[in-house]
């Protein structure tokens, strides 16, 4: 470029109309976004090379014509020039039909002088669109593939213990009549466990939709309370606190039921290590929430294992799927609730249930839910 041209305020290409120095034509002759002048009636003035590029534009095409024909979007009744005219400044995204095809770009103008003149700058977003797909696709791979891994690990267990026992009873590998009873006996607790690690799945990956109802907290917190004391005439001593209060809520009763099971087990699986094994259930209130809360005195769990505790499949027990709390996260999400875990290595556990007493029902829970 002729370095003198710099020096006048116009250029011949807006015949002197644009208050578009020289200097900025270098500017938007070098930039790498698409630069447009657009003059008080909505014409292009001036376009850069990168602009006629990025609209598929012919060089030299695009000058005194509509700006908004050649800018419009996907979006019926959406007008990004008209907007930039009402506007002293705009930034936004937009998705434009080019003659190339559609086209997503970052757009920024600006309103100079008046009669208004319009400069707009549009970024194409397609290589960074492009970019983020390629991610979420990547996220969601990882996480399919790690929960993948997680079924077939934990499923492999059971099926080599089926696997060895049919092998032997089929090759009579045994004398006496018991034997082959006790074979039988480890196959089926093979597909127990197997029909375990289903079942969990199912209730991970089971629909979002609750079945609210009014129930008194108290009579879901009981009989979960005795199903898990029963088998354990062991030792763990489950006190429970505050099931007199009679308080209510509006939640899906057999789903909390589930929250409540898993983490009543959690609890007394942990303290049953420990010398005089204790676990406590308090159901209270929290300004408008009920709060359930159960306390274990076992061996409590480290800031490692904590931050895990969510995360499908991990598990520290030699019987565990790993999904009791994954469950129990999803359920007390869709509930609008939230779970306070408390836990000190060598003393215990206080898991705290929150659950708001008026869940407003979201859209996706009302009509007919899911519950059993
Ligand atoms: N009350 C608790 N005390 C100590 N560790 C706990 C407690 N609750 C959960 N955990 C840890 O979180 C892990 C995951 O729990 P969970 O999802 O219920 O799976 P699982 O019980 O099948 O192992 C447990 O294996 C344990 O390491
Ligand atoms: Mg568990």
């Amino acid at each position: 470029m002729d370095r003198s041209r710099l020096k006048h305020a116009r250029t011949p290409e807006t015949n002197g109309a644009a208050p578009l120095p020289a200097l900025a034509h270098t500017l938007m002759a070098d930039a790498d976004s698409a630069v447009l002048l657009l003059d008080p009636h909505g014409r292009i003035a001036s376009i850069n090379a990168a602009g006629e590029r990025l609209l598929a534009l012919g060089r030299g095409r695009a000058r005194g014509r509509e700006a908004a024909a050649l800018l419009r979007t996907v979006v019926a009744g959406d007008d990004v020039v008209r907007d930039a005219f009402r506007a002293p400044r705009l930034e936004r995204e937009a998705v434009l039909h080019s003659a190339a095809g559609e086209l997503p770009v970052r757009l920024h103008s600006y309103r100079i002088g008046r009669p208004p003149w319009v400069l707009l700058t549009l970024r194409d977003l397609t290589q960074m669109r492009r970019m983020q797909q390629e991610l979420r696709r990547h996220e969601r791979l990882a996480t399919l593939g790690q929960l993948s891994a997680g079924v077939a690990h934990e499923i492999r267990n059971p099926l080599g213990g089926i696997k060895m026992a049919t092998r032997l009873l089929a090759a009579g590998g045994y004398d006496g009549d018991r034997i082959p009873v006790e074979m039988a006996q480890s196959i089926v607790a093979g597909i127990v466990e197997i029909e375990r690690i289903i079942a969990d799945l199912l209730e991970y990956a089971r629909d979002t939709r609750l079945d609210l109802g009014e129930y008194p907290l108290d009579r879901v917190l009981a009989p979960v309370i005795d199903a898990v004391q029963a088998p354990d005439e062991r030792r763990v001593r489950i006190e429970a606190h505050g099931l007199d209060a009679g308080i209510m809520a509006m939640v899906d009763g057999p789903r909390l039921r589930q929250v409540f099971t898993n983490v009543l087990k959690n609890a007394v699986e942990a303290s049953e290590s420990v010398m005089n094994p204790r676990v406590d259930v308090r159901l209270g209130l929290r300004n408008d929430a009920a709060v359930v809360e159960i306390v274990d005195n076992g061996p409590g769990m480290t800031a490692e294992q904590r931050s895990k505790v969510f995360r499908p499949f991990f598990t520290t027990k030699s019987t565990g799927t790993g999904l009791g709390m994954p469950i129990v996260k999803k359920i007390m999400d869709l509930h609008g609730g939230e779970i306070e875990i408390d836990s000190t290595p060598g003393r215990g556990t206080a898991v705290r249930l929150i659950i708001p007493r008026l869940a407003s029902p979201a859209p996706a829970a009302a009509g007919t839910g899911g519950g059993s």
